[in-house]
């Protein structure tokens, strides 16, 4: 996946950056509309439900395609549907990434509906599990009640700040082992949750991953799809507050000039395609440790459970001020990742049955800005009653 900003800084492009005045025609809106929903978390919205789905569709999610959809019924309950437009056919195959995303913004409607007093109960796939991909079905049922005994989970005061930290990481700040054991201890049920600051062990899974990324970089459809899903400059942000966030005044002008074109970055030999590369190499390589969830079986209740594990994970990171990021290339099914896919589930002891749903380079940098999100109004199916 592609990500940062800084990716096709050419030397003719920087020079351009110089011209003040092409600036503001470039830089169109600024980036605050597609943060809104993170500002607007906190407000009462009138309604439980919505003042709590106002923090889960804060969660973490495959490129950002935020694929849920709410419908309110009565005047208790939440629908959760899965908008099948906004799935990663080439990436993620089988639903599975799609599916923990599903996972990661339920554990927050759960924590985000405790703070105010309210127990979630949590049907998922009320209609049944569509294998091998969704068809429609609904993901989960929420009922939420008034009651006092919605235990109040510490892990809420981390929400508005966690941030999925996709910059290189500072290879002079080593992470302790105890600080990545309060990242594992904050996963709850029955999934294998596991790390490693290890150099020998971080260094192969850093070759693995590095292998991930080229694949996926050099296969035409995985590509595709990411480039597909890039919103170049803050204008096509604020249009499509979703997929791979490239705002900023830099990009606004590159794509207005020319120099940064879907065209460039998806055609082998151009600078953009190179740079691309380069960009990532820093990224990878500077994992100063791994967080990983394994599975004993890949169903889609384990992949629920592992989103939710993940974004508790998350938050517990962002508490102790330590950076995260997925990397997920090496997990993915599609046929050209089989090797290193084979290589990372041997180096993490998974069984024939088993499955590796997570991993995630740990380290220490600046935390990001928060990432573009849909408002919630545009998820809503209905609201109730
Ligand atoms: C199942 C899953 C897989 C992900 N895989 C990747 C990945 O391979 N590379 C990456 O940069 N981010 C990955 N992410 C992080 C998302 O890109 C990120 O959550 C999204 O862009 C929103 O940003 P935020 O988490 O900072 O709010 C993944 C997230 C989830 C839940």
């Amino acid at each position: 996946m592609f990500t940062r900003r800084t990716i096709l800084m050419t030397g003719g492009a920087a020079a351009l950056i110089g011209g003040a005045s092409a600036v503001g025609i470039a830089h169109g809106p600024g980036l605050a509309k597609a943060r809104a929903p993170w500002r607007q978390a906190g407000e009462s919205f009138g309604d439980p439900r919505l003042d709590a789905l106002a923090y889960a569709i804060l969660a973490p999610n495959p490129h950002n395609r935020q694929p849920w959809r709410f419908d309110l019924v009565g005047e208790d309950r939440i629908d959760v549907h899965i908008d099948l437009d906004r799935r990663l056919p080439h990436t993620d195959p089988f639903d599975r990434q799609i599916t923990i995303g599903f996972g990661c913004m339920l554990e927050l409607l759960r924590i985000a509906a405790a703070e105010k007093g309210y127990l979630a109960d949590l049907t998922p796939f009320p209609d049944g599990k569509d294998y091998p991909r969704h068809t429609g079905s609904r993901i989960a049922q929420v009922t939420l009640t008034k009651t006092n005994d919605a235990e109040r989970d510490a892990l809420f005061a981390n929400i508005l700040a966690r941030r999925s930290t996709k910059e290189p990481y500072d290879t002079s700040q080593p992470v302790a082992a105890e600080t990545l054991n309060k990242v594992i201890a904050a996963g709850q049920g029955d999934l294998e949750i596991g790390g490693t600051v290890e150099t020998a062990l971080r260094d192969r899974i850093i070759d693995l991953a590095w292998q991930g990324f080229t694949i996926e970089y050099e296969t035409d459809l995985t590509r595709r799809e990411s480039i597909d899903l890039m919103r170049i400059g803050n204008r096509a942000v604020v249009e499509n507050p979703d997929g791979i966030d490239l705002g900023g005044v830099q990009m606004g002008l590159f794509k207005m000039t020319g120099i940064v074109s879907p065209e460039g970055l998806d055609t082998p030999g151009t600078t953009a395609f190179e740079q691309g590369v380069k960009m990532y190499d820093p990224i990878i390589h500077s994992a100063q440790g791994f967080a990983w969830i394994k599975a004993a079986e890949n169903t889609r209740l384990t992949q629920l459970q592992a989103g939710r594990d993940w974004v508790r994970m998350n938050l517990a990171a962002q508490k102790v001020g330590l950076c995260i990021h997925p990397l997920s290339q090496i997990l993915q099914e599609f046929p050209e990742m089989a090797a290193p896919y084979a290589s990372i589930r041997q180096e993490l002891g998974v069984d024939a049955d088993g499955v590796v749903h997570m991993l995630g380079r740990v380290g220490y940098t600046k935390f990001p800005p928060a990432s573009p999100r849909w408002p919630l109004e545009s998820k809503l199916i209905s609201t109730g009653a």
